[in-house]
């Protein structure tokens, strides 16, 4: 196994960090936005999957990034189920809401996203292909919980009030939904394995709102049975957990749910994580993402800051969030040759 991606998954300690960065393929990049208004829309863009192959690899060319993460978006699982999917520029994502158990039962079946989503396998098929040997596919989708707080919602909230008030209100039909998408990711993961992905992350961004028991219900139960299936139809299948500002909540998450890696926000410090979630295998992150807009010196400590923390177990360099689109390219590149010690 010579991919270094691979190996710091499978717990190796190694000299220097593998890297890769979230929305790595985004907005900052001006190869991006060109390929996207080609597309017509970002929608579009996530189901062509020429295009949408083409902007998962601007980015590994101009940096040499070690790993590829497959350009799609986790509300393509919805909008594959059944619900009506926008954007709106510079607002975010819109959706019909599932609020009521009449708006559940015209979801479709898990096993009917496939219609929908055989663009995304496509994308991955090709990716597979055009990918230098040493690049490491991910692919991905959203956790149960986060993709539900936006079918619920209809949008991204603050405070994921409205998925917490059905939760509390209607907790049967908060379950049932829990289901289907926690069904419809097992089968949409497995989907892009077997098209060529040899690594997958589970995106939680708003798991940090679970709060106790409703952390391990609906967090970390669902995660580690995604994963058991996963690793049951694929053995040895890698996966990155991203339980976003879970705080205590990432102590044990690996051992808990099975994931070989567990991906660090930026509420914690690199040092706390090294010692309370390294110990258990793998971690990402965390270089905090505002970094990339402001550059300098402060980057450079902040860099070295993380890569000192992690030195002493396994570790794969990222950011502790998506990069944003007022980054600037040249930071990136000024992150990248002060993790490699260029
Ligand atoms: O990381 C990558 O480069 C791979 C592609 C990827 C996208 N979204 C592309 C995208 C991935 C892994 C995601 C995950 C995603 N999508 C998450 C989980 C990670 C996180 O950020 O917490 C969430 C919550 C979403 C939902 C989503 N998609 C929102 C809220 C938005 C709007 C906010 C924004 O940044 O504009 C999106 C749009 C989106 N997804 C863009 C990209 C590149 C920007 C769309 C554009 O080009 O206009």
């Amino acid at each position: 196994m010579t991919k270094l991606l691979l190996r710091a998954l499978a717990g190796e300690t190694l000299p220097v960090p593998p890297i890769w960065m979230m929305r790595q393929a985004g907005r900052y990049l001006p190869e991006y936005r060109a390929t996207r208004a080609e597309a017509g829309d970002f929608l579009k863009l996530c189901y062509n999957p020429e295009l949408a192959a083409e902007v998962t690899l601007q980015p590994i060319r101009r940096y040499g990034f070690d790993a590829a993460i497959l350009f799609a978006d986790i509300l393509l699982v919805p909008q594959a189920l059944g619900a009506d999917l926008w954007f709106v520029t510079g607002e975010g994502p819109r959706l019909s809401t599932v609020t009521t158990q009449a708006d559940f039962d015209v979801l479709k079946p898990a096993s009917m996203i496939h219609d929908t989503l055989g663009p995304v396998y496509e994308t991955v098929r090709i990716l597979s292909r055009e990918l230098p040997a040493e690049t490491t596919l991910i692919g991905f989708a959203g956790a149960p919980w986060t993709v539900a707080t936006y079918m619920i919602a209809g949008r991204g909230t603050p405070d994921q009030g409205p998925a917490h008030a059905l939760k509390d209100e209607n907790r049967p039909l908060f379950e049932a939904l829990l289901e289907r998408i926690t069904e419809a990711t097992i089968d949409y993961l497995s989907m892009q394995v077997e098209a060529g992905a040899e690594v997958v992350k589970l995106f939680d961004s708003w798991a940090g709102s679970l709060k106790g028991e409703d952390f391990n219900a609906y967090a970390l139960e669902p995660a580690k049975r995604i994963i058991a299936e996963l690793k049951a139809r694929h053995p040895g299948l890698p996966v990155i957990a991203f339980p976003r500002e879970a705080g205590e909540g990432y102590i044990g998450f690996a051992r808990a749910t099975g994931a070989d890696c567990v991906a660090i926000d930026n509420s914690v410090s690199p040092k706390w994580a090294a010692e309370h979630v390294q110990v258990d295998g793998c971690v990402q992150g965390n270089l905090d993402p505002k970094h990339m807009v402001t550059g300098g010196e402060a980057l450079v400590r902040a860099t070295r800051e993380v890569v000192e923390a992690f030195r002493n177990g396994p570790h794969i360099f990222n950011l502790g969030h998506g990069i944003t689109p007022d980054a600037d390219p040249e930071n990136v590149q000024l992150m990248i040759d002060t993790v490699r010690g260029a």
